[in-house]
């Protein structure tokens, strides 16, 4: 399976190491700081991705209308139909498929979800920051206790995001390292998963590798990108796939979107939601 394709996380050491050509990759870090980190340069990387079916399958097949495209936003495919039992709206706020990206914004723009709830999970983090959606909340209970009981220490570094939060948090990129930079790292206020309630940071309890690339090596990056699916979760911004996601990588950045379309993803190897849905890549803002 191919799910997060791309060099080997020592070559990726490597590059860093030698620091050759890479340019600075921030992290969602919740209040703004700027993790001490580097990326790989979008020039180097492929601005497409191509997802290879599972030997023994066919390609897929046509795609179901997509529910409620933005006017905005070319018409969407849905994953083939009789693959999955539900459809759900790609452009509702408070849908588990909506998809947030530099194309995409929240409608509205400073959407709040209704159901903002603590999940029972280790805390790495508090206030508003330390609540997801009802229904993520949930899943991640299942997904932390899993992790747990397999000896892997998991937090939530970093949840919900209001759009005031998001706008202090980008700023804060913007300040310490200037626009285009901040912008592979950091979603502008109203472009944010994070504000969904969809999508939250894990930490590992320890904090060296927060927010920063040696977080993909870490048990809880590790076991999350193994597992993550079996509970509805991707890792939304994949190894080398900034050109389709618009970010760097960020093994710690989770985004629910149901376990039957998670589970799909996984086993047909598709790494972004953008390719899963037939949505255009996004790698930069219109
Ligand atoms: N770091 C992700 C892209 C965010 O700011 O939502
Ligand atoms: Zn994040």
């Amino acid at each position: 399976m191919c799910y997060n394709c791309g060099p080997s996380r020592r070559s990726f050491t490597t590059l860093l190491a030698a620091g050759v050509g890479m340019a600075a990759l921030a992290a969602c870090s919740p209040d703004g700081r700027v993790a001490s980190t580097a990326g790989s340069p979008s020039s180097s990387l492929p601005q497409t991705a191509t997802a290879t079916p599972p030997s023994g399958t066919t390609t897929a097949a046509p795609p179901a209308a997509a529910t409620e495209p933005p006017s905005s936003a070319p018409a969407s495919k849905a994953p083939p139909s009789g693959v999955l039992s539900q459809q759900f709206s790609l452009s509702d706020p408070a849908s588990q498929w909506v998809i947030v990206n530099k194309h995409r914004p929240l409608t509205p723009l400073q959407f709040v979800p209704p159901d903002l709830a603590q999940p029972r999970v280790q805390l790495a983090t508090s206030g508003e920051a330390s609540l997801l959606n009802a229904t993520t909340a949930a899943a991640a209970e299942k997904l932390f206790a899993a992790a747990s009981s397999e000896g892997v220490t998991m937090t939530l570094a970093s949840g919900y995001r209001s759009f005031q939060t998001q706008t202090a948090t980008y700023g804060g990129y913007v300040n310490a390292r200037g626009q285009a930079s901040a912008d592979t790292a950091s979603a502008r206020p109203g472009f944010s998963e994070h504000q969904t309630g969809w999508a939250f940071d894990i930490g590992d309890g320890g904090g060296a590798c927060s927010f920063a690339p040696c977080f993909a090596d870490q048990p809880a990056a590790v076991w999350a990108k193994a597992n993550s699916y079996k509970y509805g979760f991707v890792v939304r911004y994949p190894w080398m796939l900034n050109g389709i996601t618009g970010y760097y990588y960020e093994p710690w950045h989770l985004r629910f979107i149901g376990v039957e379309a998670a589970t799909d993803m996984a086993k047909r190897g598709i790494g972004t939601l953008e390719e899963y849905f037939g949505l255009e890549s996004a790698p930069g803002y219109p």
